[in-house]
């Protein structure tokens, strides 16, 4: 018999497909001894692992349904506790048709591309963005239109021009990806007066609006901005948020909400992939949410990541040349760094010699070209005696270049 022959068999998509550009860094950075600023991880010193194992009590009250298959839509106590608990930021309470419990957010923006996208079609997107979104939405056959950033998030006044050009050439945009929060990788915030802009526009050219806010609960300085979501009177916009950055990402739990047709959509669509979330998983985020847990754990969160993102600040002031370009974020993870001149790509290689990582620009550009001279320093995942560490290493890497 002959060996399968693996070209011949795999899908046009599973041909095409390309490793995540994160992932591939993977096991340089998992090297002994070195410092990773590379990551976007949450720090596991700080899990709240007694009071998350307390929930594992609803296994016992209540084993038969946490125990079963569960709802496509998600398991009801976590939905009613999300529902309530998000009021002040989405502006009311939302329906349970309105909310679909996601295995990660990674999984509620592929779902929204299988609702929304057929191979060929265009979603914009902010230069630089996630690269997990962008892998998603390749993944379904989506090309990208890009809009670049500044400090107040994407340019969106350049929207109106990119949407007409590329509807008169023939092409089809069906929504717009926005991280509207200290975005990954530029730390940017989209400031309220283009949240409000974004909205027009996405309703004169009668688009989808998909908010991706995992990092909005983490906000260290300033006053949180409205969602998008809450400012919608067209039910326009989608909003993905996550267990994943204020809790742990490896319960995979999450959620998004919107409007009831295209939720119903990515429930049929997810039956068909995984039937549910896991109950188990759902049930012991619920009852940790439902002790109060939460409300606890996100001031002490913000509290530790505050003092490392000023950590990390302070060591780059310190030890980064002059030449170095960066703004200090208010919130999330992520510092982006400019370093004129400088092939970041070629900086990895000497930084893990060194014995620090990152992730280089150019993972964050869904076109072609960008972020070459650009960096993602995540401060969360380090300890915090290592940050200054890890910037002097940086510096040592910068100069072995020059
Ligand atoms: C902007 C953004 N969206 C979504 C995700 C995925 O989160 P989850 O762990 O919920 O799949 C991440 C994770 O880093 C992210 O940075």
């Amino acid at each position: 018999m002959d060996k399968v022959k693996m070209e011949a068999i795999f899908s046009d998509s599973a041909r095409g497909m390309k490793p995540s550009p994160i992932r591939e860094l993977m096991p340089y950075i998992k090297k002994p001894g070195v410092i990773s600023f590379a990551g976007g991880n949450p720090d596991p010193n700080i899990f709240p692992v007694a009071e998350f194992a307390e929930g594992a009590s609803v296994i016992r009250k209540n084993g038969a349904d946490v125990l079963q298959y569960g709802a496509t839509d998600g398991y009801e106590p976590l939905k009613t506790f999300i529902a309530n608990w998000m009021a002040p930021r989405m502006g009311r309470v939302t329906a349970p048709d309105e909310i679909l419990i996601s295995t990660g957010s990674q999984q509620g923006t592929d779902l929204l591309c299988s609702t929304l996208i057929n191979p060929g079609d265009y979603i914009i997107v902010e230069d630089p963005t996630y690269p997990g979104a962008i892998h998603t939405m390749r993944n379904r056959g989506a090309n990208f239109l890009t809009v670049p950033c500044d400090s107040d998030g994407m340019k969106v006044g350049l929207l109106p021009e990119i949407i007409e050009n590329c509807r008169n050439s023939g092409g089809a945009v069906k929504f717009i990806y926005c991280i509207v929060n200290f975005q990954n990788p530029s730390g940017c915030t989209l400031s309220t007066e283009r949240r409000r802009q974004l909205l027009q526009i996405a309703g004169k050219y009668d688009l989808i609006v998909f908010e991706d806010d995992p990092y909005g609960h983490l906000r260290y300085d300033g006053v949180h901005k409205p969602a998008m979501f809450s400012m919608d009177a067209d039910e326009r916009v989608i909003y993905a948020c996550s267990f994943s950055k204020i809790l742990a990402p490896g319960a995979r739990v999450a959620w998004i909400v919107g409007h009831r047709d295209i939720i119903n959509k990515m429930v049929m669509i997810k039956q068909g992939i995984d039937l549910c979330t896991s109950v188990v998983a759902q049930a012991l985020v619920a009852q940790y949410c439902l002790d109060g847990y939460l409300d606890g754990f996100l001031p002490r969160i913000v509290d530790h990541y505050r003092k490392k993102r000023d950590g990390m600040a302070a060591a780059f002031k310190k030890y980064l040349p002059s030449f170095v370009e960066y703004d200090v974020p208010e919130g999330g993870f992520f510092f982006w760094l400019r370093l004129p001149g400088v092939d970041t790509r070629k900086l990895f290689e000497k930084a893990v010699e060194r014995g620090v990582a990152f992730v280089h620009g150019r993972a964050f550009y869904a076109n072609e070209g960008g972020g070459e001279d650009r960096l993602r320093a995540c401060f969360t995942f380090a300890k915090e005696e290592e940050l200054e560490e890890g910037a002097r290493r940086l510096r040592d890497a910068i100069m072995d270049l020059s």
